[in-house]
C-alpha cells in the first residue's frame, strides 16, 4: 500500500514492535507480527552502507522473512542525497511498508552520521525527510528522542511534520539520558497535542496494562521494545486478546520456534553461529523456570534448545500460566538482560 500505510494500520487496536539493534531481526518481527503487532520496525540500517557501502539485497538487517508484510525499514544517515538513494535501494531490495529515519540512536559511533545528533541540528533532519519523501511514494516517518540534552521535542516534531513526515515516534528520554531514568510521557503527550500527524509513544512499557494507561495520553499508538523480548503475547493482549500470560509449555514451544525461525532465516551452513544472539533472548520466555537458564545461555544449535526445553514442551495445559501482573514481572526481567 502506497503512502497510507500508517493510517490504515492505526485504524485497528494494537501496539508497535520497536526497532532494536541486536533484537528486532526477522525472527523477532515474525513472532511479533503473528501475535498481532500493528507493525514492526527493522534494526537501524546505515544509509551509506546501502549506497556504495558494499551492502546487497541479501543484507540480513534489511532482508524480509518470506511473506513479511507491515515491516518498516529504519535508516540512519545525515546526508540528503545519500538518504534519498538509500530509500530507493531499501524499497527495491527489502519491500518495506514504510521508511523511518533514526533520530534517536545515542551510540557514539553514530554521532556525526545521524541518529540522535540530528536533534542538535534539526534543520538538517528536515532536509533529510524532504529528500526521502522525494525518493519514494511510501510513508516516511521519523523516530526521535526528546532532544540531545534538553527537551525540544515539540519544536522538532513540528518541523518534521512540516517537512512531510507521515508519523513521528517519540522515545521519552533525551540522548544524554541514554536508557537511564524514566521515559517522560508528559513530554510525549505534549508532542502528540502539538502536531497533526500521528505520534507513537515509546519508553518503559512492560505490560498491556501500562500500555493502556500510556495510550490515554493522546498518542496514536504505543511502541514496545524491551518489554516484548520473550513476550510477544503483549501484542496479542493489546490487539484485543486477553492479558493472560501463557502457560510454560506454550512459552517453551514459542522459544523453540524462535530458535527454529532464527536458524531458517540466517541459514548458516555450520548452524553454529546463528543461535548465539538468542542466548540473551531465550531465558526471557521462561523467567519463572530458572533451572533451564544455564542451558539456554549456552545453546549453539536448535537441538540444544530442544534438549534444554524438553521437560517443558509437554506439561499439562495451564501449568505456570498467569495474569497480567505476572507478565509485568517477566517483562521487567527481560528488560534487565542488557
Ligand atoms: C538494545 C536496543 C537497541 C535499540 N536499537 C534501536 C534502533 O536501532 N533504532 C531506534 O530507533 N531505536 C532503538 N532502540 C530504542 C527503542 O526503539 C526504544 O525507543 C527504547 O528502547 C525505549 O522503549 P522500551 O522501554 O520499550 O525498550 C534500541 C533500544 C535497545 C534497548
Amino acid at each position: 500500500m502506497t503512502g497510507s500505510f500508517y493510517s490504515s494500520r492505526l485504524a485497528r487496536p494494537g501496539a508497535v514492535l520497536a526497532p532494536m539493534a541486536g533484537y528486532s531481526d526477522a525472527p523477532m518481527r515474525q513472532l511479533a507480527a503473528e501475535h498481532g503487532a500493528l507493525w514492526t520496525v527493522s534494526e537501524m540500517i546505515s544509509a551509506r552502507g546501502l549506497v556504495g557501502g558494499g551492502d546487497t539485497e541479501k543484507l540480513n538487517l534489511g532482508r524480509p522473512y518470506a511473506g513479511e508484510l507491515g515491516r518498516v525499514v529504519q535508516l540512519f544517515g545525515a546526508d540528503p542525497d545519500v538518504l534519498a538513494a538509500a530509500v530507493a535501494r531499501a524499497e527495491a531490495w527489502f519491500s518495506p511498508a514504510a521508511i523511518d529515519l533514526n533520530m534517536g540512536c545515542p551510540v557514539p559511533k553514530i554521532r556525526g552520521k545521524g541518529g540522535a545528533c540530528l536533534l542538535q541540528t534539526p534543520e538538517v533532519a528536515y532536509t533529510l525527510i524532504h529528500a526521502m519523501r522525494g525518493a519514494t511514494g511510501l510513508d516516511v516517518s521519523a523516530k526521535i528522542r526528546l532532544g540531545w540534552d534538553h527537551d525540544r521535542s515539540v519544536e522538532v516534531a513540528q518541523g518534521l511534520a512540516a517537512a512531510g513526515a507521515a508519523l513521528i515516534t517519540v522515545h521519552g528520554r533525551t540522548s544524554a539520558q541514554r536508557y537511564t531514568g524514566q521515559a517522560d510521557w508528559d513530554a510525549i503527550a505534549r508532542v502528540a497535542a502539538s502536531v497533526d500527524v500521528p505520534v507513537v509513544g515509546s519508553g518503559d512499557i512492560t505490560s498491556a496494562q501500562i500500555a493502556r494507561e500510556r495510550q490515554r495520553c493522546g498518542v496514536a499508538a504505543v511502541m514496545i521494545g524491551r518489554g516484548a523480548v520473550g513476550n510477544p503475547w503483549i501484542f496479542t493482549a493489546l490487539a484485543g486478546g486477553d492479558d493472560a500470560w501463557p502457560d510454560v509449555t506454550t512459552r517453551a514451544r514459542t522459544a523453540l520456534r524462535h530458535a527454529e525461525l532464527q536458524e531458517a532465516f540466517y541459514d548458516d551452513d555450520t548452524g553454529r553461529l546463528t543461535l548465539r544472539p538468542l542466548r540473551k533472548v531465550l531465558p526471557a520466555y521462561l523467567p519463572d523456570v530458572p533451572e533451564v537458564r544455564d542451558a539456554l545461555v549456552q545453546v549453539v544449535t536448535v537441538e540444544d534448545v530442544r534438549r534444554a526445553l524438553d521437560p517443558l514442551l509437554d506439561l499439562p495445559t495451564g501449568h505456570g500460566g498467569g495474569t497480567a501482573s505476572t507478565a509485568r514481572v517477566t517483562a521487567g526481567y527481560a528488560g534487565q538482560q542488557r
